[in-house]
């Protein structure tokens, strides 16, 4: 009897969802309780999962997306009927002093059969339902109000970072320097002939600059030293030109969006932006029990701004991040794509993002009560309605992040476009800087000349 515990302990194991299996009997026994029954739903607006259609005057006229076409599904495989009713306050169920409200509490007083809403797994909800059903999962994002496209106007120096452009200055200098020396070295050593002439160190500078901004330049006979310099210089200056060339093309015409709270870690460390949560969400509840700082930090200050940031409404949620005001919406990824689908559209501004990060992956079900004899009835042709790749049908689309107003980040969470509008002025402020910096130099110059001629007179 001793040797047979760990397999007991196994088959125990693995009746999670259903309490009818017996446990030496592994093979599930098949039921039809809900053969020729009518049962009652509660549901409410949970998009995407599943959205009430009212009329335009407030009359509830239909329901949609992929929760109650898997509801359909059910009925007409398990030949049942349904009667729905939708919840007074529109939430999963939040416990307090120890009771629930919303449809977990409706579930409780066994006022309904099945919850259609889909439910992510927490060891709290678990206590007081049994998740049945299921629709696989998601995680959480954070819905941002859509970053604008910054294009840098210090492009013109970004083509290189600072250690190449710094590196470039020195060997120049370097350059300049030791053709001074070798000009002082020739001319005291009397090694060429006079008349061949040497190359000044200005003549040379000048030529290097030449060189430089691809322009060529003449540089009169001098020692060969001097010559090898030059010749060294002008490879080097043809391989740093030609890059700088070509990679200005491209910086040019690309911009940077990173949206201003781009992660769980921004939200806490900023002052000014609000979050909201979906009232008895499991990101509401998973923010309360986190033991980590940044979410401890995020959900003090939920609970601070308290009915402003916990709403029993997306479309409120989803307004506030459009507003005026600083808010973001802590939502799951699949309904911030809802949210993207609704509010970005087509030939017209893009309004809302999703940030970069997104975390803890939860599995979804429906729910049923804890005494509910139709748990294994559920759970059997919802993973026939998942196998026969009817879910996926309806749910794909879900998932899908729209191709229009499409952030894609790289890894540092920063998203690049190639730039279509024309190149504005903004972008040439440094080039033009310079350029004023040049004209004034070479004003000074003309002065200088000028003020020294008058005086040798
Ligand atoms: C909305 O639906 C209700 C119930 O079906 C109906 O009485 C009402 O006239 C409808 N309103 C409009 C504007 O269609
Ligand atoms: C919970 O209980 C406390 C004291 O028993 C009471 O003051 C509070 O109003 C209750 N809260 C709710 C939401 O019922």
């Amino acid at each position: 009897m001793l040797s047979l515990l760990p397999v007991w302990m196994a088959l125990s194991a693995l009746t999670v969802c259903g309490s009818e299996t017996e446990v030496f009997a592994p093979r599930r026994i098949l039921r039809n309780n809900l053969q020729g029954k009518e049962i009652n739903i509660i549901t409410g607006h949970f998009i995407p999962a599943i959205s009430i259609l009212r009329n335009s005057s407030g009359h509830v006229i239909g329901y949609s997306d992929f929760l109650y076409h898997q509801l359909e599904y059910l009925a007409q495989r398990l030949k049942f009927t349904y009667k729905i009713s939708i919840i007074r306050e529109n939430t999963n169920g939040v416990k307090r002093n120890g009771s629930w409200n919303g449809l977990i509490g409706t579930l409780l007083r066994e006022e309904a059969d099945l919850a259609l809403a889909p439910f992510a797994v927490s060891l709290e909800r678990y206590e007081a339902i049994e998740f049945c059903g299921s629709i696989t999962g998601d995680s959480t994002g954070i819905l941002v109000k859509y970053p604008e496209p910054i294009v840098s106007s210090t492009s013109a120096i970004e083509v290189f970072s600072i250690g190449v452009w710094i590196g470039w200055i020195i060997s120049a200098a370097a350059v300049v320097g030791i053709s001074i020396i070798l000009t002082c070295i020739s001319k005291k050593l009397r090694i060429e002939d006079r008349k061949r002439g040497v190359a000044d160190h200005k003549t040379f500078a000048w030529y290097l600059y030449g060189v430089l901004i691809s322009q060529g330049s003449y540089l009169p006979s001098s020692p060969s030293p001097q010559k090898l310099l030059a010749a060294t210089w002008c490879i080097v200056a043809f391989v740093f030109v030609n890059i700088y060339n070509s990679t200005l093309t491209s910086y040019m015409s690309v911009s940077y969006q990173r949206p201003l709270i781009n992660s769980f870690s921004d939200l806490a460390a900023s002052s000014t932006f609000k979050a909201t949560v979906l009232t008895g969400s499991i990101q509401d509840i998973d923010l309360l029990r986190s033991s980590t700082a940044v979410l401890k930090t995020i959900a003090d200050k939920i609970q601070k701004c308290s009915s402003d940031c916990r709403r029993f409404n997306q479309t409120e949620m989803f307004a506030l991040v459009l507003g005026e005001e600083p808010y973001v919406s802590i939502v799951p990824r699949t309904v911030g794509i809802a949210a993207l689908r609704k509010n970005n559209l087509e030939r017209e501004k893009c309004r809302l993002a999703m940030a970069h990060e997104t975390m803890s992956w939860k599995p979804m079900f429906m729910a049923v009560p804890k005494t509910s004899p139709y748990i294994e009835e559920i759970n059997r042709e919802s993973l026939w309605f998942i196998d026969t790749a009817l879910f996926d049908y309806w749910h794909a689309q879900y998932l899908k992040r729209p191709l229009h107003c499409r952030l894609n980040y790289n890894t540092k969470g920063v998203s690049t476009k190639t730039f279509k509008n024309r190149v504005i002025l903004k972008q040439f402020y440094l080039p033009f800087l310079i350029l004023f910096c040049g004209y004034l130099l070479a004003f000074l110059q003309f002065l200088r000349e000028r003020l020294g001629f008058m005086f040798k007179f």
